[in-house]
């Protein structure tokens, strides 16, 4: 069976972009594919971390991975620092990757040029080496990703390759793909940027947990424009058509028709807020029992880790035996 993997970072409450746009599809995909989803731990420490905080976002965030509809019996939901093959396979991916490809990533580029001050790690140089390593202890064939995220896929891509030529066929090369819809959902404030955990403050940014009224509110104040026409047409119509994209992904229905439907703003808002309210309140309700039940949680975690590293273990032998390190 074709596998899927892909990973998130536990920096924080979930958004609504992060579930239309990866979250639910992963929920689709764990029935026609063999999924693998990982809480990369390991990567929120690219940049300094308050001592306790990284574990308590792994535990939310697990909850919220099941609370979406992740099932443990068919899914493998693991943490990567629980599967110490990572940062191990991170290594070598590290040395088969160069310094001229890791410079040439945009986060990276980005990240560091925003503050002369700011501390930059190392770990966020060599982030897209660990990436990998995620990605191809689990003979990955589909890694579903972001735009922002295809970069990191293309060279998890070039490395695999660059291994298979120097030690033999051995890595599977991964390919990304993007979600048909809600790929990218736009903050209702500032409907030409991304809605993003960096705006998770203001007013732009719907929280899986916000609350029923504070929804209604942040789609009632949305952004729009003066052109008084509902069409999709994003170029022109950024905030509209980002409601119309919104209500259609929660929808299931496309963009365009839902544009058909509707003469003014005010009902489009309106609309839009009650279906994000009714998709987010039964995966509300799941968050908070899991939340009260650490120890299950825990559990459902170990089984996952488990299953993932028996996967990662038999990928990184085979690894070091292409390599001809002397075995242990
Ligand atoms: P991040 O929040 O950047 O760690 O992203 C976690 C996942 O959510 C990735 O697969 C992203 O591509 C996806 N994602 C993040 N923001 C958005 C957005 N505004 N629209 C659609 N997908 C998003
Ligand atoms: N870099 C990804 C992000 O910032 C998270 C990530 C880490 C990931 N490892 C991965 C995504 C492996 C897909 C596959 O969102």
């Amino acid at each position: 069976m074709t596998r899927v993997l892909s990973c998130i970072k536990p920096t924080g409450e979930g958004h609504l972009g992060n579930h239309l746009g990866a979250l639910r599809h992963w929920v689709r995909l764990q029935h026609e594919r063999e999924s693998f989803h990982g809480i990369v731990d390991l990567h929120s420490l690219t940049v300094p971390v308050e001592p306790g905080l990284v574990g308590e976002r792994t535990m939310a965030l697990a909850a919220m991975l099941f609370a979406v509809g992740l099932d443990p019996d068919v899914a493998t939901v693991f943490v990567q620092s629980h599967v110490p093959e990572h940062p191990r396979l991170g290594w070598v991916m590290e040395c088969t990757t160069s310094y001229g490809e890791l410079s040439r990533m945009t986060q990276f580029k980005d990240r560091a040029s925003r503050s002369q001050t700011e501390f930059v790690s190392g770990g966020l140089f060599t982030y897209p080496a660990l990436m990998a390593a995620d990605i191809l202890l689990y003979d990955t064939d589909e890694v579903p990703v972001g735009d922002d995220q295809r970069q990191h896929v293309e060279i998890t891509r070039d490395a695999a390759e660059r291994f298979n030529s120097r030690y033999g066929e051995t890595l599977v090369v991964p390919t990304a793909t993007t979600p048909p819809a809600g790929a990218r959902i736009m903050d209702l404030q500032d409907p030409t940027s991304k809605m993003s955990k960096s705006t998770r403050t203001d007013a732009g940014s719907i929280g899986l947990l916000d609350d029923a009224a504070a929804i209604d509110r942040k789609f009632r104040r949305a952004i729009t424009d003066s052109l008084r026409q509902v069409a999709y047409d994003p170029e022109r119509q950024s905030g509209v058509s980002n409601l119309l994209e919104i209500l259609a992904a929660v929808t299931d229905r496309n963009p365009a028709d839902v544009a058909s439907e509707y003469h003014a703003y005010g009902p489009l808002k309106a609309d839009a807020g009650a279906a994000v309210i009714e998709m987010l309140a039964p995966i509300q309700a799941r968050y908070l029992e899991l939340m009260k039940d650490p120890s299950e949680l825990t559990r459902l975690l170990g089984i996952g880790s488990a299953r993932a590293h028996e996967v990662a273990a038999t990928t990184l032998d085979r690894v070091h035996s292409a390599i001809g390190l002397l075995p242990a």
